[in-house]
């Protein structure tokens, strides 16, 4: 998640210079942030820099990333003439920058760590599509959902698509996994989220079986439709910290992997404090194959590059001694 740009004061220095865009728009300054977590904090993944907008500006839609708040769209989705000007993604000519830059972080990797490639699910596409800027009532997409079904499911389809085929080039380029991100699909109710978005992220998911890389499906407050979302597919499924992890996966079960999920906001508290959180989210794995351990959501500003790093020593010094 939205980890270099966080805190590292590394990142913040190329920051300065350049918009979070442009950063994703050059292959060598790109690598050079991807791996940074890797280097810095020796975290045991690599996600790319980029960001769920960046298909979408190839896309044709005129967006920025204004700090502080997140993605605005200048000309937001109204309705069926507005969706239909969206284009579908051609990733090679819409995208090639991130393409290239897979190829420069898997040689600056060098093997050290594997690095995930991703993209925004159809639904929280939609939501920055229609409401232009994030939203906490989520009105404007609901009441397109509900008043314009026709237009909804066209451009639902577009977005699967389209995602679809920017992962699979993401993966022809070099990923060694995939992450979905659906952050604000926990706003639906299970009804809603079969209607509307399970057959769209079913869709994307599908069509990434076959290249057999890793398929980690993300969302944060989903916990009272984790097993709908378990039938949209994924072989690894990100929980936040609102449920307890051992009680969803136990809801999920223990046929998928399970990613998560100390509360972002623990990173803020004392040390001490901190590794008894990520203590009782390892507990609660229980040593059980196919943990992912991570933060439910994104890094908040607020947290020091200093305790993340702590973080990672405390959690590798733990499994390692449970491993034995
Ligand atoms: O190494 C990394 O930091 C990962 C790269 C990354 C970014 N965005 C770059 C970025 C990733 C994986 C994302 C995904 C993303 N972007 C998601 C899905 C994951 C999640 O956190 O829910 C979403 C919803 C977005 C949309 C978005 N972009 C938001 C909500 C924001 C936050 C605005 C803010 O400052 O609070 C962004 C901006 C953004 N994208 C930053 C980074 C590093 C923020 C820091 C900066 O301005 O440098």
């Amino acid at each position: 998640m939205r980890q270099a740009g966080r805190f590292l004061p590394e990142y913040r220095k190329i920051r300065e210079k350049h918009e979070v865009l442009a950063i994703c728009k050059d292959p060598e300054l790109c690598a050079e942030v991807t791996a940074m977590p890797v280097e810095i904090l020796g975290v045991d993944a690599a996600i790319m820099f980029a960001d769920i907008m960046l298909p979408i500006e190839g896309m044709g839609v005129r967006l920025k990333i204004e700090e502080g708040i997140g993605p605005i769209i200048s000309e937001p989705i109204t309705d069926n003439s507005s969706a239909g000007a969206l284009q579908e993604l051609d990733a090679a000519s819409d995208v090639p920058f991130v393409l290239d830059a897979i190829r420069l972080v898997k040689k600056l990797l060098n093997g050290k760590a594997p690095l995930i490639g991703f993209c925004g699910a159809p639904f929280t596409l939609a939501s920055y599509l229609i409401e232009g800027r994030p939203t906490r009532d989520f009105t404007k997409v609901k009441s397109l959902m509900y008043r314009d079904p026709n237009t909804w499911h066209a451009l639902m389809e577009k977005l699967a698509d389209s995602m679809a085929a920017y992962l699979l080039a993401q993966v022809d380029a070099g990923v060694d996994a995939i992450q979905v991100f659906d952050s604000w699909v926990g706003c639906l109710n299970p009804r809603d989220y079969r209607t509307y978005v399970l057959p769209y992220s079913e869709r994307i998911f599908q069509k990434l079986e076959a290249s057999r890389v890793p398929r980690i499906h993300f969302g944060t407050g989903t916990s009272n439709f984790l097993e709908e979302m378990k039938l949209a597919g994924g072989d690894v499924f990100s929980v936040d910290w609102r449920i307890p992890i051992d009680e969803a996966w136990r809801r999920l079960g223990y046929d998928v992997a399970v990613q998560g999920n100390l509360d972002p906001a623990a990173m803020l508290a004392d040390v001490e404090l901190l590794k008894s959180f990520a203590a009782d989210v390892l507990r609660r794995a229980n040593g059980r194959c196919g943990h992912i351990f991570n933060l439910g959501h994104g890094m908040l500003p607020e947290t020091s590059a200093e305790t993340a790093a702590q973080l990672v020593k405390f959690v590798h010094n733990t499994t390692q001694t449970n491993l034995g």
